[in-house]
């Protein structure tokens, strides 16, 4: 990752600040560019109530910036979710779970009032599908569904030695033709031993931030 990627990933993380409303419980997603949205949060942390976190890892970094994390069921409104993504096309549908945590994600994102995507440029692209689609499966499920998503059309391939936060496999489906990214995302959470799915279609972000070498650019 190149320095110039990163400080781009930094700029859309801070511009999310604006979205955050005093007083509230504020939804947090995961991955790098997250990172650095919590440490832009700590410094505004006497201002929220807490955070509701999407992974054991963003979890760890709010608690070490001293930023109070509840449980999601404690929470009755969640006004905005922060999150980055794979990719993000113009219609703010999304591919998400390269790290791993789509599952809460696509919690915490169905509870939140606000989706706000925040990326560098590279992950705006004119089609979702180049990025491989990640699938949350129940282990003992893992073989059906994997020939299930050949049926429709994916190369699944299982992201061995990685366990997600739910105790789960990941199957990372590569070379979908994703025509319509929310009939996918149906066709994908049918398959029984399927916990979910990594394309954010059906409820996407609402407003992303894209960070590139001309400056921010808001799409909603
Ligand atoms: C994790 C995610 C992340 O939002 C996605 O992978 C983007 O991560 P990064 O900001 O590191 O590029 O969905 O499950």
């Amino acid at each position: 990752m190149s320095t110039a990627q990163e400080a781009l990933k930094k700029q859309a993380a801070e511009a999310a600040l604006k979205y955050i409303q005093p007083n509230t419980v504020v939804g947090v997603g995961t991955g790098s560019t997250v990172n650095y949205f919590i440490d832009a949060l700590a410094t505004i942390k006497h201002d929220i109530e807490a955070a509701v976190s999407s992974s054991e890892a963003s979890t760890a970094r709010l608690i070490a910036h001293g930023i109070e994390v509840i449980e999601l069921n404690n929470c009755v409104d969640l006004p905005v979710y922060v999150d980055g993504a794979d990719e993000l096309d113009q219609h703010l549908r999304m591919v998400k779970g390269g790290g791993g945590a789509l599952t809460r994600e696509k919690i915490i994102a169905a509870v939140a009032q606000q989706f706000v995507c925040i990326a560098d440029q590279s992950k705006l692209v004119g089609r979702l599908g180049q990025f491989p689609v990640p699938v949350e499966v129940i282990p003992m499920a893992r073989s059906y569904v994997a020939r299930e998503i050949v049926k429709l059309g994916g190369d699944p391939v299982w992201r061995q030695g990685f366990v997600t936060d739910n105790g789960n496999i990941i199957l990372d489906i590569h070379n979908f033709d994703i025509l319509d990214p929310v009939q996918l995302e149906l066709q994908l959470n049918n398959i029984v031993g399927v916990v979910s799915n990594g394309l954010f279609a059906k409820r996407g972000a609402n407003i992303a931030i894209i960070a590139g070498s001309d400056g921010l650019q808001i799409l909603e």
